[in-house]
């Protein structure tokens, strides 16, 4: 596995590979890989000839500076695993070499629509401006490939699907299933900050998910909403941000049951969590 700095060496071998004929999956992440993260590595590597991750944590798409300083950086534990799941390239940059000393979001003209209103750009005020701005970097920097990214994050894939349609950049984007742990929690990078304590009361936000999903036929959304609501309430620790049940294009609310995806975001102390489930 060959790790390279620099967007310039990167390109260099990348170009090399594709002028003879070979495909490139790339997986982009901030590290503090987890089974999610090494599904998206093994599954690239099943539909291109090499597999380029890169590990890069973007200041820019961190609203909370807390967030960011506390965010796991543990090359040392990633790598490895990047390696026995077959990853062939890791880009691992400086924030100098992505940003050169402007670490400043440039969302240029991407219109966002209700994506950029709703649920964490709400929530999280100028996070989708960092991720379009890294993400357009990193797929400047990798080049034609297939993109692999995971459902955790849905409006995140969303806003990646349409920065890529806006500008006609060459990659194609697939979409990943989200990986949970034997309890039903969503596996995160954010999970290894949780407490004993938290990460026992954090399976509450998939239980909510998943029996909204049980409920799905023979309720109202009003009913679904409320139910949602009592089981997030059950658990102290956990402080819910938003629970939504969403259309899967726009992410509005909806009225009538269909094209939905169910979405929920809390906190367990500082630690913010997100899942989603698509009920039918
Ligand atoms: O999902 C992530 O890990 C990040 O948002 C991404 C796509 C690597 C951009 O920094």
């Amino acid at each position: 596995m060959q790790i390279f700095n620099t967007v310039a060496e990167l390109q260099n071998s990348l170009n090399a590979l594709r002028n003879s004929g070979k495909t490139i999956g790339f997986v982009p992440t901030m590290g503090a890989l987890h089974a999610g993260h090494i599904s998206l590595v093994k599954k690239a590597k099943e539909e291109n000839d090499y597999v380029l991750t890169s590990i890069f944590v973007n200041p820019t798409q961190f609203n909370n500076p807390d967030d960011l300083a506390k965010y796991p950086r543990i090359p040392a534990q990633d790598l490895p695993m990047l390696e026995n799941a077959g990853c062939d390239f890791v880009f691992m940059p400086a924030v100098d070499e992505m940003y050169h000393g402007n670490t400043v979001s440039d969302r240029r003209n991407i219109q966002l629509g209700s994506l950029g209103e709703v649920l964490e750009a709400k929530h999280r005020p100028g996070h989708f401006d960092g991720v379009i701005t890294i993400v357009r970097k990193l797929f400047e920097a990798s080049g034609r490939s297939k993109a692999y990214f995971g459902l955790k994050d849905f409006q995140q894939l969303a806003v990646v699907r349409l920065l890529v349609k806006s500008e006609n950049i060459p990659v194609e984007i697939i979409p990943c299933p989200i990986v949970r742990e034997e309890d039903g929690l969503a596996m995160s990078s954010r999970n290894m900050r949780l407490t004993a304590d938290q990460r026992k009361a954090a399976t509450i936000l998939s239980k909510a998910l998943f029996e909204v999903k049980s409920h799905w036929e023979s309720e109202s959304i009003a009913e679904l909403n409320a139910r949602a609501e009592k089981i997030i309430a059950t658990e102290s620790a956990v402080r819910l941000e938003y629970f939504s049940i969403a259309d899967r294009d726009t992410l509005l609310p909806l009225t009538e049951k269909k094209n939905a995806v169910i979405c929920i975001a809390a906190y367990l102390g500082d630690i913010r969590l997100i899942d989603n489930i698509l009920p039918e």
